[in-house]
């Protein structure tokens, strides 16, 4: 049955995520995400340090950076380190690195894995020198997502692919939300990619192979 005028409702109703340019990534603000982490590090329900491999925002990665031997891998705002602990399990001849804003999160991170602490809009890295680069859930937190992907892409080396995991700002108010927090439009951020890349392609994701993707999680894939 068609009730007049739900939609119009439904659309008033549904939360909307932050409009208008980002704010200035401040060095109070830093700070508070810093802090904000380097507390949620105890946090083991919300904050895993592993992962079960056969997750697809796992398997993506593997997949499209395939074969790994050898290869330079960024992890970026990589937490506690769960997908690069997967991807060197599977790939033990892999140099991965970690970045973190927080030390606390870094200190979670497997032996045998890089670790840097820095901030995604200033990556402590020299142009080209990584092939592959990747943010799972931590660009939302970038406060400026150009200057993060445009910083990504700069210590990518050309023909070096990258590959972000993030959700979806049409599904903004599903879940609590810091208040630097964005979720990311589809095209915006493949017009962020274009920028710097010579392919750009995105797609709803889903935890499991046999689930229907919901849409709350997007992965963009580019090459630069
Ligand atoms: C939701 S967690 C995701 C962690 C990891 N990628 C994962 O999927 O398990 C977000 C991570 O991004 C980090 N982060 C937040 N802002 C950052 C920034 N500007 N630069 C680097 N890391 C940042 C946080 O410290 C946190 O570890």
């Amino acid at each position: 049955m068609r009730i007049p005028g739900l939609t119009r409702l439904r659309r008033l109703l549904k939360p909307t995520p932050p409009a208008g340019p980002p704010p200035e990534l401040t060095d109070q603000l830093r700070r508070e995400i810093r802090q904000s982490f380097d507390e949620a590090s105890a946090n083991e329900d919300d904050f895993p340090s592993t992962i079960d491999p056969r997750i697809q925002h796992v398997q993506v990665l593997l997949r499209y950076f395939a074969p790994l031997t050898g290869k330079r891998l960024l992890d970026v705002g990589s937490g506690k380190g769960r997908y690069a602990r997967v991807i060197l399990e599977q790939n033990p001849q892999a140099r991965i690195t970690a970045l973190d804003i927080s030390e606390q999160m870094l200190r979670c991170v497997q032996p045998g894995i890089n670790k840097i602490s820095g901030i995604m809009t200033e990556i402590p890295f020299a142009n080209e020198s990584f092939d592959c680069v990747y943010a799972t859930e931590s660009l939302e937190h970038a406060v400026d997502a150009g200057q993060a992907i445009a910083e990504m892409c700069r210590v990518l080396r050309p023909g070096g692919k990258l590959a972000i995991i993030d959700k979806n700002a049409e599904k903004w108010g599903r879940l609590k939300t810091n208040s630097w927090e964005r979720w990311f439009d589809r095209r915006e951020i493949e017009n962020l990619l274009a920028r710097h890349c010579r392919t750009v392609r995105s797609e709803p994701i889903s935890y499991w192979e046999d689930v229907t993707p919901d849409g709350l999680f997007l992965v963009w894939f580019a090459e630069k």
